[in-house]
């Protein structure tokens, strides 16, 4: 099996996303999490860009000890010796230097020539190495570089001292089989390319960062750089979880990482609520329906033996269980099954009776719940649930934002009012108030249906209540009852 190192540059590459920007004590837990996720490599950032970024690694430096902590630098003396400043009290840690190797950046960014721009790449990694051992030189937009050029331009970093050299699809525009031979390439025609690493950086603007990247791996490739759910800049970069999970399942690629697949889910949420990046609902790996099965034949499958339908244990990324949810097109053998879990022993002829009444209710439901099923099976409610009676907002410029939510638990009223940091977290606090469960409120996702400024707003939420994991859904034209008819709906789980 060949070793991948993973090199992750969530807070690097990951942080340029407009809208992620993180404080220092957002990237030190985001760092901690990587560690314990067991990356190889933590890029931690571009020093010389500001202060706060450089003083930012300088802390993470301080308490993650055991990957190589990396900063970037352009191919300049002033950026070199800020990544030398800010890896000062680095454990273990690597000089990333980088310039453009193709015509279109050389000729109309740089306004140079391939001599000049490749004189000052192997005098940056020069310079770097009186400072580090390890140093890792890029070849910016190396997937638009003609293959010749690239080639004597890295065996030149690699005599300059670069003990990894990296080969990014800066535009994310090579298609897989032309960016393994490029790979493939580089390892025929380079002098001393086998006593370095080789790494690829694969951008997502086609969609193709993971493909590009695991065609690299076949082609030689021992270094992959990647972002946790893919952020990066425009479309993203390469995600750590999809590639990390295609080298397990796919143990014919004959090439395994040391990451801990568990704690992948766990980072994922972390990286999206600290980055204010919901995760796509159909995301590989870390989507919120990445192991949900909802059609009838799947749920079927799926109950007869799992692999049907499942190529990866949800258990093997840090996911409790596969949901099987209750909707419209879920079929006999689901609901026998949520039926049996909730103690309810059938005849076939009653499951079929009792179908009938379970697609009625899942016609106006979008998931049926437990509480739904047992008042099929002439159950009454359990009369927990909590119901909103009444919601008042005061918000606006000149005052904190204060909720009174009134609602109706066991078919008593309470009313509670509560101030917050905007409307829908005062109305929370309020319903967190009567409701008094500790619960964390772990995602919150508004989407708009269609876009319109009348348009009905969808909420999903997910909450955490001794460890377990609850969802809620709410759909509203005022995006805060929205919100608090999302709440309530995971609250109802738990209560
Ligand atoms: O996409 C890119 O080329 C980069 C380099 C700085 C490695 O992010
Ligand atoms: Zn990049």
């Amino acid at each position: 099996m060949n070793r991948i190192f993973i090199f992750d540059t969530t807070l690097r590459d990951g942080e340029q996303s407009p809208g992620c920007q993180l404080n220092t004590v957002e990237k030190i837990e985001i760092a901690k999490a990587l560690d314990e996720l067991g990356v190889d490599i933590i890029e931690a950032g571009f020093p010389i860009s500001s202060p706060g970024d450089l003083k930012s690694i300088q802390e993470i430096t301080k308490v993650v000890k055991r990957p190589v902590i990396t900063a970037l630098s352009r191919a300049i003396k002033g950026d070199i010796d800020a990544a030398v400043e800010s890896l000062k009290f680095a454990k273990r840690k690597r000089i990333h230097t980088f310039i453009s190797s193709s015509d279109i950046h050389i000729i109309h960014q740089f306004k140079s020539t391939r001599e000049k721009i490749m004189e000052q790449g192997i005098e940056a990694v020069k310079y770097a190495k009186r400072f580090a051992e390890d140093v890792e030189f890029s070849a910016m937009d190396a997937g638009r570089t003609e293959n010749e050029f690239l080639a004597k331009f890295i065996e030149a970093a690699i005599k300059a001292g670069a003990t990894t050299v990296n080969i990014p699809d800066t535009t994310g525009y090579c298609m897989p089989w032309e960016f393994g031979d490029k790979i493939k390439y580089l390892f025929e025609n380079v002098k001393g390319i086998e006593k370095v690493i080789v790494s690829v950086h694969c951008h997502n603007d086609l969609g193709l960062s993971t493909a590009n990247t695991i065609s690299s791996v076949q082609n030689g490739a021992r270094q992959i750089e990647v972002t946790v759910n893919g952020v990066g800049e425009r479309a993203g970069n390469t995600s750590l979880e999809e590639a990390v999970m295609i080298l397990k399942t796919r143990e014919d690629l004959n090439a395994r990482s040391n990451i801990d697949t568990t704690k992948i889910y766990p980072t994922s949420r972390l990286v999206s609520r600290l980055m204010k990046m919901p995760v796509q609902a159909n995301k590989a790996i870390v989507g919120r329906n990445a192991f949900a099965h909802s059609s009838g034949i799947h749920q079927n499958g799926i109950l007869k033996n799992k692999f049907t339908y499942e190529i990866m244990n949800p258990e093997d990324v840090g996911i409790k269980v596969s949901s099987l949810s209750l909707t419209a097109r879920s079929g006999r053998a689901a609901l026998n099954y949520h039926l049996e879990r909730l103690g309810y022993k059938v005849t076939h002829e009653e499951l079929n009776d009792i179908y009938q009444r379970f697609l009625v209710v899942a016609d106006k439901k979008k998931d049926v719940s437990d509480e739904d099923l047992r008042v099929l099976m002439g159950e009454k409610p359990n009369g927990n649930g909590a119901k909103l009676a009444q919601l008042k907002i005061a918000t606006g410029t000149s005052q904190k934002p204060r909720a009174t939510v009134s609602l109706k638990i066991n078919g008593k009223y309470r009313k509670v009012a509560s101030y917050g940091n905007g409307p829908i977290d005062a109305a929370f606090r309020a319903i967190n108030k009567i409701v008094q469960k500790d619960v964390t409120l772990d995602e919150f996702l508004i989407q708009a249906m269609t876009g319109g400024s009348d348009d009905l707003g969808k909420v999903h939420i997910q909450i955490n209540y001794k460890g377990n994991t609850y969802y809620g859904f709410g759909a509203d034209t005022d995006i805060i009852v929205a919100s608090v008819k999302a709440y309530l709906d995971g609250l109802n789980k738990v209560l």
